[in-house]
């Protein structure tokens, strides 16, 4: 086959306010950097990029991870690949599945670290026979679209997140040994707007989000809650529903998402890279 060329590469909005399909490449298309340039434009203005039917090989993911940014880099001894990490909630599968059912409530990644990943990439082997559809939203536009007071209200509020706060969604009734285990996660106050290089400012929410700093605990639980409600509104979300070839990368510094539930057995398996963040919360 031919290799595409920049302007072979078909985007068309999905969302009212996220996402974009593309179409007119194949996987060793993305690996040219004129064609990941492009891209990268529409991940900043859609947050989401669909590419259905790709069935992208694990070289090809981490060549085409590699043009858009630095790739995060595993401990995985003796793997080809060590970019990619196995998201499966099979333990033979995935040493992690017993942390992945903390992605089942919407989250930024990265929202305890000083610098947020720049983009994540999801590779879908094999779809859920049931469930485990991805959602995302845009806290870009769900910022912008509150009301001034409101901006004004946030603009200066600080919350703790913590890696902690996020698992005790799914694990209410923790042992000992696993708050133990999660707190050797620092926690870390993030602005509750963050204003980008770019002039944009998104939200900062998510299942890590535990307080807002120095304010009353029933006030800051409702401020959090309405915001999340405000952020992953209809008119800000798009809603994946994978099949086998699938490839989705968003932006992870101007979205949040969260994977519908499945099970082990809905044979889910999905491959992922992560593009290091180069801009820190702010
Ligand atoms: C993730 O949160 O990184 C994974 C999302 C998914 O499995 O859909």
């Amino acid at each position: 086959m031919a290799e595409a060329q920049g302007d072979a590469v078909n985007i068309e909005r999905l969302g009212e306010t996220i996402g974009a399909g593309v179409s007119g490449v194949s996987g060793r298309d993305l690996a040219q950097a004129e064609i990941a340039g492009r891209l990268l434009d529409a991940l900043e203005q859609h947050g989401v990029l669909v590419f259905r039917d790709l069935h992208l090989t694990d070289p090809e993911q981490v060549a085409f991870s590699r043009q858009l940014g630095e790739v995060e880099v595993l401990p995985i001894p003796g793997s080809d690949h060590p970019e990619i990490f196995t998201v499966s909630l099979d333990p033979a599968r995935a040493t992690s599945a017993e942390y992945l059912r903390g992605t089942f409530f919407w989250h930024i990644d990265g929202a305890t670290d000083d610098v947020p990943n720049k983009a994540t990439m999801l590779n879908a082997l094999e779809a859920a026979d049931e469930g485990g559809d991805t959602q995302f939203c845009n806290t870009y536009a769900a910022w912008e679209a509150l009301a001034a007071d409101e901006q004004d209200r946030c603009r200066h509020l600080r919350v703790l997140h913590s890696f902690e706060t996020s698992q005790r969604l799914v694990y209410p009734d923790p042992t000992d040994e696993q708050v133990a285990f999660w707190r050797k996660r620092p926690s870390k106050v993030q602005p509750l707007a963050w204003t980008h290089r770019s002039g944009r400012t998104s939200l900062v929410l998510g299942a890590t989000a535990d307080h807002v700093v120095d304010m009353d605990p029933t006030e800051s639980l409702n401020l959090l809650y309405r915001l999340e409600e405000w952020a992953t509104d209809q008119r800000f979300r798009y809603q994946h529903h994978w099949a086998a070839g699938d490839l989705v990368v968003w932006d992870n510094r101007g979205t949040m998402h969260r994977a519908l539930p499945y099970t082990a057995a809905s044979g889910r398996l999905m491959h992922r890279t992560t593009i290091v963040g180069d801009e820190p919360f702010s």
